[in-house]
């Protein structure tokens, strides 16, 4: 088989790039471990900057999303005894979206496949080759078949744990990480959000999070032990801890419910430098993963695609490099961007456990300063809401 851009991943990152790319007549394929069916009941990322709703635009997906979407002007932090709102759209003009990755995923599958798209499921042992060569192809295995594809580019579009970051030498490889002492607990339930803006709150007890799919689709976390597992919470003991953590106001008007899904993810910071070798290209969680607090995993995703789709169109339609060369410059000068207010809204609202009485005296210094000074909850909208491409 012969294709222009070889893509590894049907995630978000893969599918997108290859419905964009498909739009100016580049050809790709996608190469994908799991099946279908595993990819869209991975529940993740609710909030999409305005950057990637006008990307989904672009690649001509976004119909539903433009229907059932909720737009958020702010969000609420509290932090102990004090609450405030943060207004997005009077800060900054601009506000950001909820809808589900589930969904994203799932509108960008219905148009490869309306498209004929080609992608293949179920792939295994798949191996870069020549990524620094004129020549590079990838080999994978179905049903215990062998295949090759030839190709001018790679994108490597395949997560953290998947195999193109790996295929880029030590040699050349720079990887930056910080891992936090603790995860997030996230219960999905079919029951209305608590409150209409997304709740980030802090209390002696730890963190927890109320966000929201849909007007009877809510999403609530709350930060827990790394060696906790899902089993060890029970529906009942998940909303009572939750409860503890957020406003009182709030937690006399929250609505219970059996949860539909439960899982812990570990946070972690972490980038890899540089993101792109020879004619290999990283993008999205291949090369850098953020802790959800801010928001913005499937958000540095999405501009790391904006970046390629144009270096690729322009090579294509101009015969002009300069995009791709300088693909990993761009893109990571905005991905350290989201990595700090990553890390900084999650070092605000997070309980550690080595902190002292000054630590705690500290954290609530930032809180108040944000609370009371409209230039730094300008900054922290600006951040939330994304910055430029
Ligand atoms: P992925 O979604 O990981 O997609 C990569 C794809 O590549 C997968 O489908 C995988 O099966 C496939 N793959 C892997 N290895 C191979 C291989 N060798 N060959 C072929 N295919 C391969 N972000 C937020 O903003 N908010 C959140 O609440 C949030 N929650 C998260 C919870 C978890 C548990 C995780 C892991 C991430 C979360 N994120 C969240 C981050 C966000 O979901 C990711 O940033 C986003 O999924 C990145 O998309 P991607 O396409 O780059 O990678
Ligand atoms: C979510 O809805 O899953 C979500 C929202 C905001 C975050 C993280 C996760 O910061």
């Amino acid at each position: 088989m012969r294709t222009q851009v070889a893509i590894i991943g049907g995630g978000p990152s893969g599918l997108l790039l290859s419905q964009l790319l498909h739009q100016k007549g580049i050809d790709t394929v996608v190469l994908e471990k799991k099946t279908k069916d595993y990819v869209l009941g991975r529940i993740r990322a609710g909030i999409l900057e305005t950057g990637f709703v006008d990307l989904m635009r672009e690649a001509g997906v976004s119909d539903r999303m433009d229907k059932e979407c909720f737009v958020h002007d702010g969000a609420v932090i509290s932090f102990g005894d004090t609450e405030f709102s943060i207004n997005f759209k009077d800060l900054t003009g601009s506000h950001v979206v909820v809808y589900g990755q589930t969904e994203v995923t799932r509108d960008l599958y219905d148009a490869r496949e309306a498209l004929d798209g080609k992608i293949v499921f179920n792939t295994d042992n798949v191996t870069i080759h020549g990524a620094d060569t004129d020549t590079p192809f990838v080999t994978y295995t179905t049903d215990g078949t062998e295949h090759r594809i030839d190709c001018d580019y790679i994108a490597g579009c395949d997560g953290f744990h998947g195999v193109s970051r790996q295929t880029i030498p030590l040699t050349v490889r720079r990887e930056y990480e910080k891992l936090y002492p603790f995860g997030w607990l996230g219960v999905l339930s079919e029951t209305p959000p608590v409150h209409e803006e997304l709740i980030y709150a802090c209390s002696d007890r730890g963190f927890a999070l109320c966000s929201m799919r849909n007007e009877n689709l809510s999403r609530y976390y709350i930060q827990c032990s790394l060696s906790d597992s899902p089993e060890d919470w029970t529906d009942a003991a998940f909303w009572t801890e939750l409860k503890r953590r957020i406003p009182a106001k709030y937690a006399e008007r929250l609505v219970t419910g059996p949860s539909i899904e439960k899982s812990i993810a570990p946070l972690r910071s972490f980038v890899t430098e540089p993101m792109r070798w020879g004619r290999l290209f990283l993008c999205g969680d291949a090369a850098h993963i953020v802790p959800p607090t801010g928001a913005k995993g499937l958000n540095t995703a999405a501009s790391d695609i904006h970046y390629l789709y144009n270096g690729l169109v322009q090579f294509y339609e101009e015969a002009d490099r300069e995009g791709i060369d300088r693909y990993s410059e761009k893109a990571l000068a905005r991905i350290w961007k989201a990595e700090r207010f990553s890390w900084s809204t999650t070092n605000l609202l997070h309980r550690f456990p080595y902190q002292n009485e000054f630590d705690l005296k500290m954290q609530r210094a930032d809180i108040d300063f944000l609370r009371d000074n409209r230039e730094a909850q300008s900054v922290f909208a600006q951040n939330y809401v994304g910055l430029p491409y």
